[in-house]
This record gives structure tokens, sequence and C-alpha cells, in this order.
């Protein structure tokens, strides 16, 4: 595994020394802090993929009421609710809310497939919400959030420290840690979650030590406590696929010091180093990958989270634009600011689209006419745009909410025009138009 296995240590400046020097529990730690070990892997996991971290707390997390299932709103991992639909699929920009609603109240599940309760499969979500998380944290015990912002930033507070993380940057959140969102005003993003294990930097092999998302600009948090007793502090649990609350009578942030290598962290996407094809023709989009999360099988991800950044074209007698296609994966797009390549029209922000396994997709008729016929100078490509894939080994399935909402019944018709250019008389036919 690559990138995140570094240990970090971590203290608020407040708490000097709190931070145990040769062990990790002592038998009275420094400021009467409590010693709390937080595991994201299987104790006996390989070393190279094991992942903890110890935490310096004013109480131990375990000091709360028995939680109570809570509404869930349009948070499911029901993949039968609907009808199993292989049509291409894409949605106008999903709307604000009407009415206040917190990050957690926003969490609307989009298309996924698999069980947290066997730790297997993804759910795709998008996050509309206005309002901050008050006296109230999130944490998820079925598996990691990818969090990918398109409108407002989130100032986020977790156990590790606090992380203000705006559109063009995501974060991951890993299973099990406590986090509160704050928000001004309408905001918007998609989340990938996995339920199986975490996400991991791909592995480069001929590209050599460096490129794509380098580990050096994945930022962690740096260690903020705060003692703040609270009439009701309300922790939510998202478990099995349901919301569960409970209350304590104290900030959940309250960790003066941490050690180890299972923390969040958040990157910028104008960070990321894209590699491409500088003679003729097209790398497949997995080029792009900024993060992965592997299945068992070698080379098959449950999950890669792609981008399509702005960057160079300059292939020689090559379409440029993706090719037509028809995939093994899944293929989730959204969209973060601009126009994509492919569909300029119709493909907005906020938005996004799915391509189901073998549910062929390309280029709309207006990009293929263009891109055919444009003289192939080295160009800037994606300028003012950001585009993202989920793209996953799972065969998933739409939720009810987004069957019925924004779907853009017209999709079909942007590939319908495309026009048949074959002459068995003439070579040439392509090249005449
Ligand atoms: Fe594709």
């Amino acid at each position: 595994m690559s990138g995140f296995n570094n240990e970090f240590t971590s203290e608020d400046p407040r708490c000097p020394g709190a931070l145990p020097e040769g062990q990790n529990n002592p038998q009275k730690c420094e400021y009467g802090l409590y010693a709390e070990q937080l595991s994201g892997t299987a104790f006996t996991a390989m070393r190279h993929e094991n992942r903890r971290t110890w935490l310096y707390r004013i109480r131990p997390s375990v000091i709360h009421t028995p939680f109570q299932k809570v509404d869930k709103g349009l948070l499911t991992h029901d993949w039968d609710a609907v009808e199993p639909n292989p049509n291409q699929l894409r949605w106008h920009p999903f709307d604000f809310p009407e009415k206040k609603q917190d990050f957690v109240q926003g969490l609307a599940t989009v298309c996924g497939a698999g069980d947290p309760k066997s730790r297997n499969g993804i759910a795709i979500y998008v996050y509309l919400c206005n309002k901050p998380m008050e006296d109230k944290c999130l944490y998820n015990s079925d598996g990691d959030f990818l969090i990918v912002p398109q409108e407002g930033t989130l100032n986020i507070t977790t156990e590790m420290g606090r992380m203000m993380v705006e559109p063009n940057e995501i974060c991951v959140i890993q299973r099990g840690m406590r986090f509160s969102v704050d928000v001004k005003g309408n905001t918007r993003g998609y989340i990938l979650e996995v339920f199986s294990d975490h996400f991991q930097l791909p592995t480069l092999g001929p590209i050599g030590a460096n490129g794509l998302a380098n580990p050096r600009d994945f930022l962690t948090p740096v260690a903020w406590y705060e003692d703040r007793e609270v009439n009701e502090y309300t922790l939510v649990n998202k478990y099995h696929g349901h919301l569960f609350a409970a209350t304590q009578g104290h900030s959940p942030f309250d960790v003066a010091a941490w050690h180890g290598n299972y923390v969040p962290y958040k990157y910028n996407l104008s960070n990321f180093m894209a590699v491409n094809s500088v003679t003729f023709d097209h790398a497949d989009p997995s080029i792009f990958t900024v993060l992965t999360c592997p299945s068992l099988k070698p080379g098959v991800a449950i999950a890669d989270f792609v981008i399509f950044p702005p960057r160079w074209s300059v292939q020689e007698k090559t379409f440029r634009p993706p090719y037509y296609h028809r995939n093994c994966m899944s293929e989730f797009m959204g969209l973060i600011y601009g126009k994509y390549e492919a569909k300029e029209e119709g493909f907005r922000p906020g938005g996004a689209s799915l391509h189901s396994i073998m549910t062929p997709h390309g280029p709309d008729l207006e990009c293929f006419e263009k891109a055919s016929n444009a003289s192939l100078k080295a160009e800037k490509i994606a300028e003012g745009t950001m585009s993202f894939m989920f793209e996953s080994s799972l065969s998933m399935a739409v939720t009810p909410w987004a069957n019925n909402t924004k779907v853009d019944p017209n999709y079909f018709k942007c590939w319908q025009p495309l026009r048949k250019y074959f002459n068995s008389n003439n070579k040439d036919a392509a090249k005449k138009k």
C-alpha cells in the first residue's frame, strides 16, 4: 500500500508533552487524559496495511446514552426498491433544499451495490445542506467517506483536528471517526462510500516514483481539542445503512494529542500531475486515478476516484475526446465546475451521470463531429473544468429518490443523430465530410 502508512504525531500546543513518550498506554497519561485506540484495520493486518491511531482525550468516547434508531431521510442501502434499469442515466443539477437541513439530514443515496454487513460494496450520495451540524457529530460504522464538495465550503471538525475543504478539494473521513460539518448557505457535493477497505494511492508501475497524486500533497489535520460541556450533544452513528443517535454531555472533539496512521486527510485536485499520451491514441481513463479502493482481485478496484483536470491534449492522428465505450465496470460521473468535453450541454455542475456495466456511452453528435474535423494542434483542454468519475467493479442500482429526481429523460437523444458514414466503395468516406 502506498501513501498513508506514515506515522503521524500531533499535539495541541495548549498541552505540550501530552503525547506519551516511548509507549502508547501509560498507567497515567499527562494532563489527566485518557488513552484510546481507534483501529482502522484488523489488529493482525499486514504491517504495511495496518492502520490505527492512539488518541489522548479528556474523556473516553464510550460515555454516551444508548443508541436509538432515528429518521435516515433519503439515506438507503436498499438496492432492490427500483426495478433494474440498464439505461444511460443523467441527472440535472440536484436542487438545494428549501427547508433548513444539515449535512447528515442532507445525505441522499443515488446508487450503490453491496452490503456493509458483509463489508463488500459501495454507496454514492449527494449531500444537499444549508445549516451547520449544531452540537451534533456523525461517525460511520459502515465504511469510509470520500467527500467531493461541489458548492460551498465544508468546515469539518474531526477527532484529529479541523479541515476546511473547498470545491476542487476532496477529503476522506474513515470508518469510526467522529466529525461535524459546518456550512454557510447552499452547499452541495458528492460522496463515495466504500464498505470494504480504505482508499489508497494507485501503484505507478512504469510511471515511476512521481506523478498522479503525490503523497506529499495529502494534508492531515493537527490536534485540536475543546473542553466544552454541552447540555445534549448528539452522536449520530451510521450502522448497517441506518442512522442511530445517542447523546452525551460534552463535545466529542476533546483529543489533545494523537499519533498513528489512521487519520482523515484532504487533497487539492489542482495538485494532480496528469499523465497522458504524447504521441497518439488514448491512455485509458485509469491514468487519471487519484485514489483507489482495491478489491481482493489484484488490479480490480471496488471503486476508483478518477478526475479529468485541465491538461494539454497533443495526440497526433487521433480522435481525442473519450472513445465510445462499453465497460465491465460502472461509471458514475459528476461535474464540480466547468464543461465536460464529451458533452458540453446537458451535463452540468452539480448534476451526474451513470453508465452501468456494459451500457454503451461516448461523445454526443456535436463532440464527435467537431473532434473528427478539428485541426490537431496542441491545445489546453478542460480549462476551467473539473469533472470526476467514481468507477466501480460492482453493478450499481439506483434508489427511488434518484430514479424520480432531476432525471433527464432526453439523455439518450444525444447519440441518436450520429450518422452513418460507411461506404464500402470509398475507403476515404469519413475523410471527405
Ligand atoms: Fe467509459
